[in-house]
């Protein structure tokens, strides 16, 4: 026998039993999303390296180590994405989506990073991610938590905190930097070597640290929110005027910072305690800088993502996911010429709407039974030679106890089938 090849680590099977759960959030998200008018946007999983670089930051972690980049046949440098704002700037700038005028977008699929797997964390994820174009002010920062919001309720999930912050402006935020060095470098011997590694290259990262001898530094550091200027501020209380409006409750955390670049003024996150130390379930906030910097003219964007793993194992853990759908009938089919007129009367049953798997790949009657058993559905309908000239079906109730078999005439059995089903 030959070796066996597994998935490569950290990119998981999805395997029938979990589907479920992504299901519910799939049909949920796609009703809510064209509640609030935003439409789909699909782009390529794989973008040019410089793509990301220009967006995310070369000096972010996504960019400096978790990129599966590689040069492609051409000797080009590409990269599969590690997240979708990206690509659907890139994508809106070139078919002219962006500019003067309003757009609300959103898309869904695989994102990749090469970080350390772990429950929770893993190489290849999916993202939901919502965007919204042309908007300057808290307005749409609003709507979209209110949506999250409203997508937490409509799947019922609990135990969701809203963080939010403002990061001000690019100018803001060099001041802001600057004191923060010059406050942590004072701090160095208390900084573990990943801080004292980004204090030259992404300081505000260091306040994300979980490190927990690191916190009374981190507790202490200048607070972003007092480097704001005045339309910073005005834009981030507009922002919670309209979140106590909507009664959601939300804490200001001003140690949130993200882990990308492009962020101006607002940004969030929903966290969780429930999912261990992984508990980022959303996050997102403004850029208004970066359709200029990816080539576009100057266009406000704001969005978040959703990290579909995280919301799934919420939906499991808090028993929100009901079981898969069933088949209703089972045709069991003995003899080849039976097959067709199997096929022919499973389609019928189709056409009338009821779920219907039919036997393929022969058996006999017992492991027929057997598959009609694990299916879930609740009749069989045995077909052989007999039943086929005689124009009936044998129908058997797989789900009560010593329930006797009946005869029923071609034609009648859907009607039979539909008033035993309801
Ligand atoms: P992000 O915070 O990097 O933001 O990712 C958003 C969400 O994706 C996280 O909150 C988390 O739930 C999920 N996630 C991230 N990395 C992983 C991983 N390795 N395994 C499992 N889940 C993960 C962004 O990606 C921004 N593009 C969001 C955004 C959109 N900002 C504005 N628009």
């Amino acid at each position: 026998m030959s070796r066996r090849i597994q998935a490569i680590r950290g990119m998981n099977d999805l395997l029938p039993e979990a589907m479920a759960g992504w299901q519910r959030l799939e049909a949920t998200v796609q009703t809510i999303l064209n509640a609030y008018g935003y439409c789909e946007f699909r782009t390529p999983l794989l973008e040019k390296t410089e793509l990301f670089a220009r967006s995310i930051g070369r000096a972010t972690d996504i960019v400096g180590k978790e990129m599966y980049t590689f040069e492609d046949r051409s000797g080009d440098s590409v990269t599969l994405r590690p997240e979708a704002t990206a690509g659907l700037v890139r994508a809106g700038i070139e078919h002219g989506l962006l500019h003067n005028q309003v757009q609300r977008l959103w898309h869904s699929g695989p994102m990749f990073r090469h970080e350390r797997p772990q429950k929770g964390r893993y190489r290849q994820f999916h993202q939901i991610d919502v965007e919204a174009f042309g908007m300057p002010g808290p307005d749409i920062d609003a709507e979209l938590v209110l949506l999250t919001a409203r997508l937490w309720r409509a799947l019922g999930i609990g135990g969701l905190t809203l963080e939010i912050n403002s990061i001000g402006t690019p100018d803001t935020r060099a001041t802001y930097r600057k004191d923060l060095v010059r406050y942590l470098e004072s701090h160095r011997d208390q900084l573990d070597e990943d801080s004292v590694q980004r204090l030259s290259k992404n300081p505000l990262r260091v306040l994300d640290s979980k490190v927990a001898e690191m916190q009374p530094v981190i507790m202490a550091a200048p607070s972003i929110l007092d480097y704001l200027d005045d339309v910073s501020r005005a834009h981030f209380e507009g922002l919670q005027a309209y979140l106590a409006d909507a009664e959601i409750p939300y804490v200001i955390n001003t140690k949130l910072v993200r882990g990308l670049d492009y962020y101006t003024h607002t940004v969030f996150e929903w966290t969780t305690d429930l999912l261990g130390a992984q508990g980022s379930v959303c996050g997102g906030g403004r850029y208004d800088g970066l359709v200029e910097e990816l080539g576009g003219k100057p266009t406000p964007g704001t969005g978040f993502a959703i990290g579909m793993e995280r919301l799934v194992d919420l939906l499991n853990q808090q028993g929100l996911v009901g079981p898969e759908p069933n088949p209703e009938v089972y045709v069991a089919i003995m003899g080849e010429a039976a097959q067709r007129q199997g096929m022919r009367l499973s389609e019928r049953l189709r056409d009338q709407g009821l779920l219907v798997q039919c036997n393929c790949g022969g058996g006999n009657l017992k492991s027929q039974l057997r598959r009609a058993d694990k299916s879930g559905a609740k009749f069989a309908l045995l077909l052989g030679e007999r039943e086929r000239e005689d124009k009936m079906v044998s129908v058997k109730d797989l789900r009560t106890h010593g329930a006797e078999q009946k005869q029923i005439a071609h034609d009648e059995i859907s009607d039979y089938l539909k008033r035993h089903l309801s």
